[in-house]
């Protein structure tokens, strides 16, 4: 069988890592020394957890809730969040996604750590590079234990005053198994919430999909502005009305406006009656649409500075090619998502060396989305389908692949380790489509 997403590898190395890589991960760990700005303790344990409808999860929780608690820190800070293991059975790990840590402290079992084990504790320490909307998950069993809930919410506040707002809402969004089959969820919400926001004050919606599907939000009511995506800034960007916001599995969008004298709703399409209603008055709402133009964040907001770009030259190219495949393997007829025809561990070993330039280009010829995530580095999106983008720079920790698209992505390599790269739907990955990066 298959090592599954961040399990069943042995502790230290897994195959398809490799074993005689130069550097071990011990020596790249965060900094030993100086007293955190910030410490977090994040519990993994057992809850019964109530949403907005009475139905109820049992779910795997950090802290006891879901999702777990928001972490919240401000760029530059040295941060020591320490996870404490108080599952029956299950060992776990955390994942800073979209964080660029040193590579010790990335949380992934098998790879850069031993899982912890029930009882156990392990402790991160980490300078924050990054700033904007990112989260924390399980990535041990990762397709199990992010679905039952071992996930949460992290917000980094810039150095500088971020742009003043008068409410700072983080949406996660997630489907529960509850006592009453599926339910889509807004944080706990899987009804209708009001909140109150009075006529003119300004307001910012963290978007985070934590489910392994790609998921589309409506914004109905008001202009407004997508500021940025997976984190990252959009240089410029300009107003939209009703659009499709869909986001990639693990993917993050913020979003602002100014609230009017109207209601405003948020919603989300595959589950139309939860989300958020505002209004002055914390009663009134407006009818979700689901139909309007896609967000296109290709064209979106306008061409600012970067390091590299589509003329540039890169030290290394790699192709990959997304696909299914339904065969016999090992033995018995099975559903394989593969990278060039192949599956973890044989799929490809990205090598590179520290200081080189890297482009990506990913194909998809399946049926299905691909979000697809590399650990411990941002990527530039070049071009979708041969076309350069024209709008703001867009880096993103996970690049949406739908089936037939073609990105080019390319980042530096400035992060030694061994990193993953995986698709961000865990039953894909679980079915192969996992990779990874290794510094020469
Ligand atoms: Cu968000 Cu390898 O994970
Ligand atoms: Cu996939």
């Amino acid at each position: 069988a298959l090592g599954v997403h961040g399990s069943g590898h042995p502790a230290g190395h897994s195959a398809g890592t490799p074993a005689a890589a130069p550097v071990s991960v011990d020596a790249l760990k965060g900094p030993k020394t100086g007293t955190p700005d910030r410490r977090f303790t994040l519990t993994a344990q057992e809850a019964k957890v109530r949403l907005s409808s009475g139905r109820t999860v049992d779910a795997w929780t950090f802290n006891g809730q879901i999702p777990g608690p928001e972490l919240r820190m401000k760029q530059g800070e040295l941060v020591e969040i320490t996870l404490v293991n108080k599952l029956k059975d299950t060992p776990v790990s955390t994942h800073w996604h979209g964080l660029d840590v040193p590579n010790g402290e990335d949380g992934v079992a098998g790879v850069t750590q031993d899982a912890v084990q029930p009882g156990g504790t392990y402790t991160y320490r980490f300078r924050v590079k990054e700033r904007g909307t990112f989260w924390y998950h399980s990535h041990q069993s990762s397709s199990e234990q992010v679905h039952r809930g071992l996930f949460g919410p992290m917000v980094i506040d810039p150095v500088e005053q971020p742009r003043p707002v008068d409410q700072d809402v983080t949406v996660q969004a997630h489907t529960w198994d509850t006592s009453q089959g599926s339910a889509t969820a807004l944080g706990t919400s899987d009804t209708l919430e009001h909140r109150t926001a009075r006529p003119g004050q300004k307001l910012r919606l963290r978007l985070i999909n934590s489910d392994v599907l790609t998921r589309t939000f409506t914004l109905t009511g008001v202009p407004y502005t997508v500021t940025s995506i997976d984190g990252m800034d959009i240089n410029q960007p300009g107003e939209l009305t009703d659009r499709r916001l869909v986001v990639a599995g693990a993917g993050r969008l913020d979003v602002e406006f100014t609230m009017p004298d109207t209601p405003v709703r948020l919603a989300y399409e595959d589950s139309p009656k939860a989300g958020i209603a505002f209004s002055a008055d914390g009663k009134g709402t407006v009818e979700p649409r689901f139909d309007g133009d896609e967000f296109d964040k290709t064209t979106y907001g306008k061409p600012g500075s970067q390091p590299f770009g589509p003329r540039s030259t890169y030290d290394r190219t790699f192709n990959l090619v997304l696909d299914e495949w339904l065969g016999f393997y090992d033995g018995t007829f099975a559903l394989r998502q593969t990278i060039n025809g192949r599956v973890f561990p044989d799929a490809p070993m990205l090598m590179v060396k520290e200081g080189e330039l890297i482009r990506v280009r990913f194909l998809n010829r399946g049926q299905e989305d691909h979000p697809m995530h590399l650990h411990g580095h941002h990527v530039l999106v070049l071009s979708k389908n041969g076309k350069p983008l024209t709008g703001s720079p867009i880096w993103q920790d996970t690049v949406l692949v739908r089936p037939g698209e073609a990105w080019e992505v390319a980042f530096k390599a400035d992060n030694p380790g061994i990193w993953m790269d995986h698709c961000h739907n865990f039953t894909h990955a679980q079915l192969g489509m996992v990779m990874h990066l290794a510094y020469e």
